[in-house]
């Protein structure tokens, strides 16, 4: 009865609350700069498959051999999004139904290690994501944690303490990849370390996915176990994950998955992931990725040029990290300031931090949400400019009122989700 006064009704006069709510993020994303380096904007294509009645059916199982009646049409759907993920990573085997990264990279963990055994990963402070044996998740009180991170003067991995500390701890899984590392990570390098200790890999692409699609960051698939990935950030597609695998371990990880840690799959994402994953084969996407690396090179160096410490002197993807140290600003006064101005970034360790992860010595910055909206180099040295002065004047929230209405006028010329805003 209430399903269908809903119906009847529309969102808008049926739920008032979240009709609003959802409003104000549309108008916060159309008039804000987006520069969380994981957040990027999907196709009106991938929101519609996402909002479809594919969120209606149970699915517990594969395309072919599910648990549940009705599948012929949402087996097309992960049919498809198996194909075309295949075809953009030349992988062997692909598992579309992790809920997030998170959960793609719980299911490596499960079939490949058991509880009290040793990993090795990225530090948090260093670059790396939680799911790489940081202690509070679950990858760091289940396993025996061995961390490595970067030069102290270069700033870049240090393969040689990769290598001693795989020699010493015989880890049995090698994490690759980073939640806020700028430079291209070398898959060869990690491969030899891991031949020579027997252990595995699992490289997790989740931030230069999109980068990866369109051989502009080199591939860890020939060199990779396991390669996981999110779908929704440099890659453009739903929130979501996935698992890329050698065949000889793709029953395994699909029952890691399913059974193992997840039930039904989300078959609307998974629909999502497809569209998006069509995308990525086509080449808007190669030229758009092209752009995102464009603007991100374009920035840091603007940024130097005005005085400002980039980690590691630059970047080679789609992120930079700023290092506020010679400010003497905190990533949590620069992040709030920036908010206050239209500037949307977050807060972020740098490596060698001596801060609390909650106010920090530094904030990463992205460029993909910006060029989706269509944004490029001379909107990236304006962008440069606001950020610059904001820092600059950091306690002045009169001067962050001014900027926020230049920002707005520069999102007015790159509009996102027009026909929403009219609501
Ligand atoms: C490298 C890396 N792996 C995994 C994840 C986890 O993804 P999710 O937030 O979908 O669980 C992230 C998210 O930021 C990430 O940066």
């Amino acid at each position: 009865m209430l399903a269908k006064e809903g119906f009847k009704l529309g969102l808008a006069e049926f739920d008032p609350e979240i009709a609003q709510s959802i409003k104000n993020e549309t108008d916060r994303e159309n008039n804000t700069l987006e520069m969380i380096a994981s957040e990027n904007f999907v196709s009106r294509e991938v929101q519609e498959a996402q909002g479809s009645v594919m969120t209606n059916k149970y699915a517990e199982g594969y395309p072919g051999k599910r648990y549940y009646g009705g599948c012929e049409f949402v087996d097309i759907a992960e049919n498809l999004a198996i194909e075309r993920a295949k075809k953009i990573f030349a992988a062997e085997h692909v598992n579309v139904q992790p809920h997030s990264g998170s959960q793609a990279n719980m299911a490596v963990f499960h079939a490949v290690l058991n509880p009290g055994d040793t990993i090795l990963g990225m530090d948090l402070s260093h670059g790396g994501h939680l799911t790489h044996g940081c202690p509070v998740n679950f990858s760091g009180y289940t396993y025996n944690v061995v961390s490595y991170g970067v030069n102290k003067d270069t700033e870049l991995i240090d393969y040689n303490e990769v290598k001693k500390l795989a020699k010493e701890n015989k880890p049995k899984l090698i994490i690759v990849g980073a939640s806020a590392y700028p430079r291209i990570i070398d898959p060869i390098k990690f491969r030899e370390i891991a031949d020579d200790v027997g252990a595995k890999i699992m490289t997790d692409i989740a931030h230069p996915a999109g980068l990866v699609a369109t051989g502009l960051y080199p591939s860890p698939i020939p060199y990779s176990e396991f390669v996981t990935s999110t779908t929704h950030k440099t890659l453009r597609g739903p929130r979501g994950g996935m698992i890329l695998c050698r065949e000889e371990f793709a029953k395994e990880i699909n029952k890691k998955i399913f059974p193992g840690i997840q039930g039904g799959p989300l078959m609307h994402v998974i629909a999502a992931k497809a569209v998006a994953f069509k995308e990525a084969l086509s080449n808007e996407f190669l030229s758009y990725q092209k752009q995102v690396i464009v603007n991100a090179r374009h920035l840091a160096k603007f940024l130097i040029e005005n005085g400002l410490k980039i980690v590691s002197g630059g970047t080679d993807t789609h992120l930079m990290l700023l290092d506020l140290r010679p400010q003497d600003i905190t990533g949590k006064d620069a992040e709030s300031a920036l908010e206050k101005a239209g500037i949307t970034v977050n807060k972020n360790t740098i490596p060698f931090e001596t801060r609390s992860p909650f106010v920090t010595s530094g904030i990463r910055i992205g460029t993909p949400a910006l060029t989706t909206r269509g944004m490029k180099e001379k909107e990236m040295e304006i962008i440069g400019g606001f950020i610059i002065k904001t820092l600059e004047k950091i306690s002045d929230n009169a001067f962050h009122s001014e900027t926020r209405k230049c920002v707005r006028e520069l999102c007015d010329q790159f509009p996102l989700h027009s026909e929403l805003t009219k609501i």
